[in-house]
C-alpha cells in the first residue's frame, strides 16, 4: 500500500514536499467537490473503476491549471488520493503496519500510533473533520452501523478483528476521534510475555498451575495495560479435553482450543432494541454446560452472575477487571455489584466476592512502555469485615526484579493448587 502524502515520506521539511503537499490538498478538496456534485457513490465504485475516475479527475484539472506536475507524479498522486477515498485514508498504511499496536486520532490534525509500547506522534493528518467522519463512516457501513449527531459514539471493528471506537462532536469538542486497537495476527504467548519480561519463571509455572487446577481468576490492570492478552495467555493453560464458552464485547481472544464457543454481546440497534448484554450471556452460557467460563471484562451488572457462577461449581472461570490495584480490585466489585442491584450486606458481600475468587493477578504499564505482572495476590478470606489478602509475587520497581513477596504463602497455595484445589 503506498505510503499517504500527509505521511513520514513525505515530512513537511522540504520545500518541494511542501508543494507536493500543497497540492494533494488541492487536488483532494476538487476531488470530493466533483464526486459530491456528481453524486458518485464511493461505495458501490470498484477500486479499478475509481481509480480511472481520480485519474482522469486530476488530469483535467491538472492541465486546466497548468499545474507542473509529471507523468509519474500524477501516478502517485492519483494512487494516493484513491488510497484516501476507498480505504481508511490516512490510517491505511497504519493499519497495515504491523508494528503498530494502537492508533489514536484526536481531531483531523493529530495522529498518534503506539508503537514498541511507546504513545507517538505522527504527520499524518485527515483534511478536516469531513475527512475523519467520512472514514468513520466507511468502517461502520459494512457493520449496519451509523454515527450522526443523535447518536455520537460507536464501537466497531475492522474486518481484520481491530477494535474501534469512535466519537464525535458534539461530545468531542475538538472533532471527530477514532481509538484502534489493532488486532495481532499473532497473538503474545507466554513465552513472548517472558521474553519481554512481563514475568518470570517461577510466576509463569505457579500461574499455570493455578489455571490447570482451576483456580478463579481475575486480572486487573489500567487502561492498554495488558489484560486481555495476558488474559489470553492465561486461557491457554486450561487443559484442551475441556470444553470452553468465552463471552467478549468484542472478540479478542485467541484460544487453541478444539472445544470453545465463542460469544459476542450485541449493542441495541438503530431503534434502541435487541441488545443482548454480557450479563444475559453469562445466564445462557450457564445452560451450555461449560467447563470453563472466560469472560473479557467484567464491568457491569453480569458481576453478580460471575460472582454466583464462581461460587456455585463453575470453578476455572477467568475473568479481567479495571483497576489500579488489587485492593481497588476489590472495592470495583463491591461498587459493580452495588450498581448490579446486590440486595444484601456488605459483609455477605465480601464473603461472596473472597469465597469466589482466588487469585488477583495485577498488571501495569510501565513509563517506558513494558507491561509487568507487578502483583499475583491470593485472597484467602473475610476476617472482621476485611478482606484478606496475601501477596505472592511483587515486582520492586527500584530493584527492577520480580519478588516472591511470601514464600511461606507461596508454598502453601502451590501445595493447596497442586493438591486439586484449596
Ligand atoms: N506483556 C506485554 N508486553 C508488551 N506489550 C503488550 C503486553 N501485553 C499487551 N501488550 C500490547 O499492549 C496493547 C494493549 O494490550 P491489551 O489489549 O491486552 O490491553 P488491555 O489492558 O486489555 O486494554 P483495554 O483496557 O483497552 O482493554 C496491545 O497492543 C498489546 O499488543
Ligand atoms: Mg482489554
Amino acid at each position: 500500500m503506498a505510503n499517504s502524502i500527509f505521511g513520514e515520506n513525505y515530512g513537511l521539511k522540504q520545500k518541494a514536499d511542501q508543494d507536493f503537499q500543497d497540492m494533494k490538498f488541492q487536488l483532494h478538496r476538487h476531488l470530493i467537490a466533483e464526486i459530491e456534485r456528481e453524486n458518485v457513490d464511493l461505495f458501490i465504485l470498484s477500486r479499478d473503476r475509481l481509480s480511472e475516475y481520480v485519474h482522469n479527475k486530476i488530469r483535467e484539472y491538472i492541465s486546466e491549471k497548468r499545474l507542473p506536475v509529471s507523468g509519474y507524479e500524477l501516478q502517485t498522486l492519483s494512487g494516493q488520493i484513491v488510497d484516501e477515498l476507498a480505504g481508511y485514508g490516512p490510517l491505511e498504511s497504519l493499519i497495515n503496519d504491523d508494528h503498530v499496536d494502537d492508533i489514536l486520532v484526536n481531531g483531523p490534525r493529530q495522529i498518534f500510533i503506539e508503537r514498541n509500547g511507546k504513545l507517538e506522534g505522527t504527520n499524518y493528518r485527515f483534511i478536516d473533520d469531513d475527512h475523519v467522519l467520512r472514514v468513520i463512516r466507511r468502517i461502520l457501513a459494512p457493520l449496519g452501523r451509523r454515527i450522526d449527531e443523535s447518536s455520537p459514539m460507536v464501537d466497531a471493528r475492522l474486518p481484520d478483528g481491530s477494535r474501534v471506537n469512535a466519537i464525535i462532536p458534539p461530545l468531542a469538542l475538538d472533532g471527530p476521534c477514532i481509538s484502534i486497537r489493532k488486532f495481532r495476527k499473532e497473538p503474545l504467548l507466554a513465552a513472548d510475555l517472558l521474553k519481554l519480561g512481563s514475568f518470570d519463571d517461577a510466576m509463569l509455572a505457579f500461574l499455570t498451575a493455578a489455571v490447570q487446577q482451576r483456580c478463579n481468576i481475575i486480572i486487573t490492570g489500567g487502561t492498554g495495560s495488558g489484560k486481555t492478552t495476558l488474559l489470553n495467555v492465561l486461557s491457554r493453560f486450561i487443559p484442551q479435553d475441556e470444553r470452553v464458552v468465552t463471552i467478549e464485547d468484542a472478540a479478542e481472544l485467541q484460544l487453541k482450543h478444539e472445544h470453545v464457543v465463542r460469544l459476542e454481546t450485541r449493542p441495541h440497534n438503530i431503534d434502541g432494541v435487541g441488545e443482548i448484554t454480557a450479563r444475559d450471556l453469562v445466564r445462557n452460557t450457564l445452560r451450555m454446560r461449560p467447563d470453563r467460563i472466560v469472560l473479557g471484562e467484567v464491568r457491569g451488572n453480569e458481576v453478580m452472575d460471575v460472582l454466583q457462577a464462581m461460587n456455585t461449581g463453575h470453578d476455572g472461570c477467568m475473568t479481567t477487571l479495571h483497576a489500579n490495584n488489587c485492593t481497588d480490585a476489590m472495592l470495583r466489585l463491591e461498587m459493580l455489584a452495588g450498581l448490579a442491584n446486590f440486595q444484601g450486606s456488605e459483609k455477605t458481600l465480601r464473603q461472596m466476592i473472597a469465597a469466589a475468587i482466588e487469585l488477583v493477578v495485577h498488571i501495569s504499564r510501565l513509563p517506558n512502555g513494558q507491561r509487568k505482572v507487578v502483583s499475583i495476590t491470593e485472597i484467602a478470606g473475610v476476617r472482621d469485615g476485611q478482606f484478606v489478602m496475601s501477596e505472592l509475587y511483587a515486582y520492586d520497581v527500584a530493584g527492577k526484579q520480580f519478588v516472591r513477596a511470601n514464600v511461606q504463602s507461596v508454598n502453601y497455595k502451590l501445595q493447596a493448587i497442586t493438591a486439586g484445589g484449596q
